[in-house]
């Protein structure tokens, strides 16, 4: 019978017998799939896990810490954060394309996390959190930005390269399979029950060239944003809510003086597969709210906007 204590304790004999006496090592990216195998392996194996973290600066605000906080200090993984953030700002430097970004951040990931994994001795296995829908996509044919979304964190050149096998404990579950085996293995709800966030991250939601100056004002409010949708009990009932920065300056008048901010547009829509989605109806007194907020404490931004397109034709990310 499926029960997440089955599954997990019939994985964790399955890995068992997979590795051995061998080391795992594990890109960790603060997404569900990699942080259930890394609270999966971290049972089964113990410190024959080694987590690699690359923390490309274009996470939200607080996220790296949480990785840390939750792996690291609570559940004691032993986890190598690599800040990167100096390397990705200075490689997207000048660059506005959306796809060339994509492709610029995608490659740099891989570098960055191959360095780090060339530095460690004696890794025989190289665990990777893929699901089943995984494995049907990449069995059929896709194209466009689906494509570019799984061959982002695409590490596949590395187990050749270093001669490591795959572990990947996840491959015949579904998602919320997966979500009920984190939370299972004791990792925060908050956590599990996240929305979708991009591999490229904030890299793809400042739209046009990306900035430490524009991602720090873009975290700001994204930050505010999520911590009202979740204090009005209105995050689990979007699919997926974001902060965009647009780099256009608008008119302010602030005391007694004008000013030209940026502008932050915020976008909440709900969707079953993310193919389609319709934007969600906030409150008006709650976007009221958000506005305000984002306005009062981020210097900066002196106006937001709230995008009502679908999708289609809108994409759910700007870029
Ligand atoms: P769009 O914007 O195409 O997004 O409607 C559909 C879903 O895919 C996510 N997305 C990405 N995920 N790398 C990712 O890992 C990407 O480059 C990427 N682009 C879009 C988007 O957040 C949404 O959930």
């Amino acid at each position: 019978r499926w029960s997440p204590g089955n599954i997990i304790s019939d994985s964790i004999a399955r890995v068992r017998e997979q590795v051995g006496r061998d080391n795992v090592l594990l890109g960790l990216s603060g997404g569900v799939d990699s942080s259930v195998v890394g609270a999966l392996l971290h049972r089964a194996i113990g410190d024959q896990l080694t987590c690699v973290f690359v923390d490309h600066g274009l996470l939200r605000e607080g996220e790296g810490d949480q990785v840390m906080e939750t792996f690291g200090k609570h559940m004691g993984v032993r986890v190598i954060r690599v800040n990167a953030e100096e390397r990705f700002l200075t490689a997207l430097k000048g660059e506005t394309d959306p796809e060339r970004k994509r492709k610029i951040i995608g490659r740099l990931f891989v570098e960055v996390f191959e360095e780090e994994a060339g530095k460690l001795q004696g890794i025989r296995f190289l665990a990777q959190g893929t699901i089943y829908p995984d494995v049907i996509e990449s069995a059929g044919a896709r194209t466009g930005k689906a494509h570019v979304i799984k061959s982002h964190h695409n590490v596949g050149g590395l187990p050749e390269k270093m001669n490591l096998k795959l572990c990947e404990p996840l491959r015949e579950l579904f998602k919320d399979e997966v979500r009920k085996l984190g939370v299972e293995l004791g990792l925060p709800r908050e956590m599990v029950y996240r929305h979708p966030f991009p591999g490229p991250g904030l890299g793809v939601r400042i739209l046009g060239e990306v900035t430490k100056q524009y991602a720090d004002l873009l975290r700001k409010a994204d930050a505010i944003f999520l911590e009202e949708l979740r204090k009005h009990d209105l995050y689990d009932r979007t699919s997926q809510a974001f902060a965009v920065f647009l780099p256009v300056r608008s008119v302010a008048v602030m005391g007694d003086g004008r000013r030209y901010d940026y502008v932050i547009a915020l976008r909440a829509v709900e969707t079953i597969d993310f193919m389609t989605a319709r934007w969600s109806r906030l409150p008006y007194e709650f976007l009221d709210l958000v506005a305000r907020r984002i306005c009062n404490e981020v210097n900066g931004i002196s106006r937001v906007t709230y995008d009502i397109s679908g999708k289609p034709p809108a994409t759910i990310e700007w870029e």
